[in-house]
């Protein structure tokens, strides 16, 4: 097992390039089951939960080929289950539950169970396709599912769910009418999946709001796309820099995207300004105490709480920091406390109080966001320190290379084995 070692004290400086959105490939991937034929994917992080992604429509018959650039061949689909396998891995699988019923009329998907940040049930993805006339059975563990024909439903989602809009979403496609789906996601990974499902012949409208209104058509067909870049990544890299009271540039991100986090950075004192081709970001001077409350796009992500924690430990003063999605998105907490921050937590409210002077220790990640956290927490921790995270195994599910690109920027970071 792989930990990574960083040593405290750089500050990061020059240019950083950003990968395509992990969250955005993961349903294109699986858009790919409402069509026959090759699909070429561009942009495409090189990440676990990809070739998890990928592993899910191999298992059906599907031919994925590539990496940068994937290669997603639907002609020869045989089997229509995702595994619990797979799924307990990476609960975004669920997202071939629509393509497969609209396109099949049948699936079977292993239910996700639990996660460490909640328990995030599929209620709404389900009740979702059922409007649309799907039936469903839960066995052993998995969900069935069937129906000749989707028709087209109107559906409202009782709470903002991403995955569950674009489950609902990509089924409706190939339904028969009409559907409108209301209090849906507004995440620009939505307004992407709706681009790419445009792209293969459907009529979608109103994607990035939260009315999306879409005819369905009888046949959709395969594309070549490039993929958007991760606004999550390229927000992660943005708090190192301002943290580190660097300078980094940020390649291929933009800034329409990342509205709120961008906001917050200025109110915490960072330098923020829009560049050819990206975003610069700097950091300079005494930090701000912040208050965060973590909402669905284009609210505060809770994908950035974590990151701005570390950020809102070298301020001067007291932040709060609310997480209303997850029920259990606070576990950075303990972790960040045993390198010296201050920080306690009453129910979903966390309270941060800095000036912080990281030291350098033993740590473990615990999900993808956090390790993000504990790395940036590694990159301030005082000189002579060292900071060890372990399980960062969290952490290649959605960053790609990370410390090759944080060495690029100048940290003193690298990645050993562990036994
Ligand atoms: C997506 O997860 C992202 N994952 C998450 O990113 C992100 O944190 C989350 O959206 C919120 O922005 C992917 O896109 C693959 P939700 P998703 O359905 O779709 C509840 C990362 O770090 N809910 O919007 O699973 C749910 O429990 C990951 O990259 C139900 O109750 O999240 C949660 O409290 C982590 N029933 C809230 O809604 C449902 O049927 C929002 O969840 C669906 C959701």
């Amino acid at each position: 097992m792989d930990a990574i070692v960083i040593k405290g004290g750089a500050r990061l400086g020059g240019a950083v390039t950003i990968s395509g959105a992990k969250n955005a490939a993961l349903p294109l991937i699986a858009s790919a089951l409402l069509t026959v034929g090759k699909n070429t994917f561009k942009n495409v992080p090189d990440l676990r939960d990809v070739q998890t992604m990928a592993n899910v429509l191999r298992g059906m018959g599907a031919e994925v080929s590539g990496k940068r650039v994937l290669r997603v061949d639907t002609s020869r689909i045989n089997t229509l289950e995702a595994p619990y396998d797979l799924v307990r891995t990476m609960r975004a699988s669920v997202l071939v539950l629509g393509p497969l019923v609209a396109r099949y009329g049948r699936a079977r998907v292993s239910l996700p169970g639990g996660c460490a940040i909640g328990a995030r049930p599929i209620d709404q993805h389900l009740k979702g396709l059922e409007k649309m006339g799907a039936a469903f059975e839960i066995d052993r563990g998995y969900v069935e599912a069937r129906c000749e024909k989707l028709r087209g439903a109107e559906i409202t989602f009782d709470m903002v769910t991403v995955t569950g809009t674009m489950n609902v979403m990509m089924a409706a496609a190939l339904a028969k009418g009409r559907s409108l789906i209301e209090n849906a996601a507004r995440e620009p990974e939505v307004e992407e999946l709706a681009r790419v499902l445009n792209k293969m012949g459907a009529q979608i409208h109103g994607a990035g709001t939260s009315v999306i209104s879409v005819e369905g058509v009888d046949e959709l067909y395969p594309v070549e796309h490039a993929i958007i870049a991760d606004r999550i990544e390229a927000g992660t890299f943005m708090v190192a820099a301002a943290a580190t009271g660097g300078d980094v540039l940020l390649e291929g991100c933009l800034p329409e995207h990342l509205g709120a986090a961008l906001e917050k950075l200025r109110e915490a004192g960072a330098g923020v300004e829009a560049a050819p081709g990206g975003i610069r970001v700097w950091g300079h001077g005494t930090l701000s105490p912040l208050e965060i409350v973590t909402q669905p796009h284009p609210g505060f992500p809770t994908d950035m709480q974590a990151q701005f924690m570390v950020l809102a430990a070298l301020a001067d003063g007291q932040s709060v920091i609310k997480e209303t999605i997850f029920e259990n998105r606070f576990m950075h907490v303990p972790e960040l406390n045993r390198m010296n921050a201050n920080i306690s937590v009453d129910g979903r409210t966390a309270l941060v109080r800095g000036p912080t002077e990281f030291s350098g220790t033993i740590v473990m990640a615990s999900d993808l966001r956090a390790s993000a956290a504990l790395i940036i927490a590694g990159l301030l921790a005082k000189e002579g320190t060292t900071t060890r995270v372990r399980r960062v195994y969290h952490l290649d599910r959605g960053y790609e290379r990370i410390e090759r690109k944080l060495r690029k920027l100048g940290a003193r970071i690298r990645r050993v084995k562990e036994s």
